[in-house]
């Protein structure tokens, strides 16, 4: 790996919470149990099947990762905490799956050995680099991949305009929870938005370009939350 002396310290991004091994024990809790199927789907309909390669980065406790680790070839469970590496590890173990590969890095640091992978699985992690990082961390994740690779991303991204910010984002947090414990608060989505870096629609798209990605799909929930398939140029 080149050292860059100009290069963030991703750890320093990562979220606080996300070392936090207390924080991790609770976060399936937390996040709730998004169904990884249709992620699975969608990369099987592209072609990826029992030989096939993913790389699932910014993995957290490995609940897209295991899913996949039953229905492809090799996943490689890619996050910076440590905390989270050591519970996907630990359960990884104890679910006894021998093609699980781990490594301890971030979409800045992850150099990917080996033949370019069939794909690249992203949830919820890409909004923790500033935009000029993302748009770094995008073309390191289309250089870890086949020409017709595909990326699924999803993530906090926003789909409006400046100008109807406080509206959207009013209607978003009027859906929090409560119980920090079960889900998501007003507290923590303003934290969300204070500390992190959810992007809009309209400039991650340039970026997913820029990067050599073709967009085959990009929905989106309540303007505020988008789920993409990306095709490798
Ligand atoms: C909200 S969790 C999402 C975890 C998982 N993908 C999911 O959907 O449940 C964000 C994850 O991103 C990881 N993360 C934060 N910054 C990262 C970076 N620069 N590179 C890789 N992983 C990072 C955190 O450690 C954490 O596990």
């Amino acid at each position: 790996m080149t050292i860059r002396p100009w290069k963030i310290d991703e750890l320093a991004y990562a979220g606080p919470e996300h070392l936090d091994a207390a924080f991790v024990a609770g976060y399936d809790r937390k996040q709730g149990h998004p169904d990884p199927a249709e992620d699975i789907a969608v990369l099987a309909a592209h072609g990826l099947g029992p030989t096939s390669t993913v790389i699932d980065l910014a993995a957290g406790t490995g609940q897209f990762t295991l899913a996949a680790a039953r229905r492809f070839g090799h996943v490689t469970a890619v996050d910076v905490s440590p905390a989270m590496q050591d519970a996907l590890r630990k359960r990884t173990a104890d679910a006894g799956f021998a093609n699980v590969g781990f490594a301890l890095a971030g979409f800045l640091s992850y150099d990917h050995p080996g033949p370019p992978a069939d794909a690249v699985h992203t949830r919820n992690g890409l909004h923790q680099l500033p935009d000029f990082w993302k748009a770094l961390a995008l073309q390191r994740i289309a250089d870890s991949l086949r020409p017709g690779g595909i990326l699924r991303l999803r993530d906090l991204i926003f789909d409006f305009q400046p100008s109807e910010a406080d509206a959207v984002l009013e209607r978003w947090m009027s859906g929090a929870v409560t119980d920090p414990a079960a889900g998501y608060t007003r507290d923590d989505f303003a934290d969300h938005l204070r500390t992190e870096f959810s992007t809009f629609r309209w400039l991650l798209e340039p970026m997913l370009d820029a990067s050599g990605f073709d967009i085959v799909d990009a929905e989106f929930v309540g303007s505020v939350y988008g789920a993409y398939t990306c095709v490798k140029r």
